[in-house]
């Protein structure tokens, strides 16, 4: 079902790929210092927010995503968002959620970073805080390292956590198989697990064969470029997904990688006929989709003004 308060605004935000996972020793602030290559795919939540009598989320779900997983209490990244930015700007009218997930949940998609992205656009709409794109971003990376991506969109750098963000030139259209689990991997433990298997350098870097693939476009160069250091920490949690990353290749996709933290597994075709192929051989695995990137960051899809 899809809700819709003729006072409402409603922002479309998109799951977020990473080509590139590099991952440094941990820093003393318990975070890792990244390097990655972030992509946005063509998988969408929508967040409709309208005034309220009190602060609330609740959430339907686009077909063949579980959302048993989501939290409709405070603890909802969407809702935090919204009062952090009422907090900042001293809004008290409370403001009423709704999320039609159309993104898989603790996939290492980034869904609830997209869910609060697409907030932080919706409630700037809606209270008419005419605030720009920077500040937004500021906010997004206080709310949680992927956030800011999932506001700019495209095929961009992640520094930092994962938090600075720059586009980076992408003159392809890439084909995904998204394959997810209906039991979520936890992204605390995966780098827990990364810390114990690892000896990470300090500084990690993006390669420039990456970042020449995703200029020239050739699926092939991008498809022996992409790479995630916590993939061994994913499968070392979760051993049958290299069942599934096999099972993947074996079908003939260019390539296979776990998508962040896992669990969900992606797989790189040359079109989607292509990926047609390599979707119908997975099923057993998982939740399969396909989808194309990059596509463009959270966006105002109706408002009120
Ligand atoms: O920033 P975010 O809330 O998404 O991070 C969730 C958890 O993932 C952190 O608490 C941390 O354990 C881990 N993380 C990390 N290094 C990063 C990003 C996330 O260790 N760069």
């Amino acid at each position: 079902m899809t809700w819709v308060d003729e006072s409402g605004v409603s922002v479309r935000a998109s799951a977020k790929i990473n080509l590139h996972l590099g991952v440094g020793a941990v820093r003393p602030d318990g975070f890792h210092p990244l390097a990655t290559v972030y992509q946005a795919i063509g998988l969408f939540s929508t967040i409709t927010a309208a005034p309220a009598d009190r602060w609330s989320v609740t959430c339907d779900a686009a077909a063949g995503v579980d959302i048993h997983a989501v939290p409709l209490d405070d603890s909802n990244l969407a809702l935090r968002a919204a009062r952090l930015l009422a907090a900042k700007h001293g809004v008290e009218t409370p403001v009423g959620l709704h999320i039609d997930k159309g993104i898989p949940v603790a996939g290492g998609l980034a869904g609830g970073s997209a869910d609060a992205a697409a907030t932080l656009v919706a409630c700037n709409e809606l209270w008419e805080l005419g605030l720009d794109r920077p500040t937004l971003m500021g906010y997004a990376a206080d709310l949680g390292s992927d956030v800011p991506f999932a506001l700019v969109g495209d095929t961009a750098t992640g520094h930092g956590r994962g938090e600075l963000v720059a586009p980076v030139e992408d003159n392809g259209s890439w084909t995904w198989v998204v394959v997810t689990s209906t039991e979520g991997l936890s992204t605390p433990e995966v780098y827990a697990e990364f810390d114990r298997l690892t000896h990470a350098a300090p500084d990690p870097a993006v390669p420039e064969a990456l970042l020449g693939a995703l200029r020239s476009g050739d699926v092939r160069a991008l498809a022996a470029a992409i790479a995630n250091d916590l993939m061994p920490a994913s499968l070392s949690l979760r051993p049958q997904l290299g069942k599934l990353l096999d099972a993947g290749l074996d079908a003939t996709a260019y390539a296979a990688l776990v998508s962040g933290s896992g669990p969900t597994c992606l797989f790189l075709c040359e079109d989607t006929d292509h990926a047609a192929r390599v979707a119908h051989a997975l099923p057993a695995y998982g939740h399969v989709l396909v989808a194309t990137g990059p596509v463009p960051g959270a966006a105002v899809l109706r408002g009120v003004h």
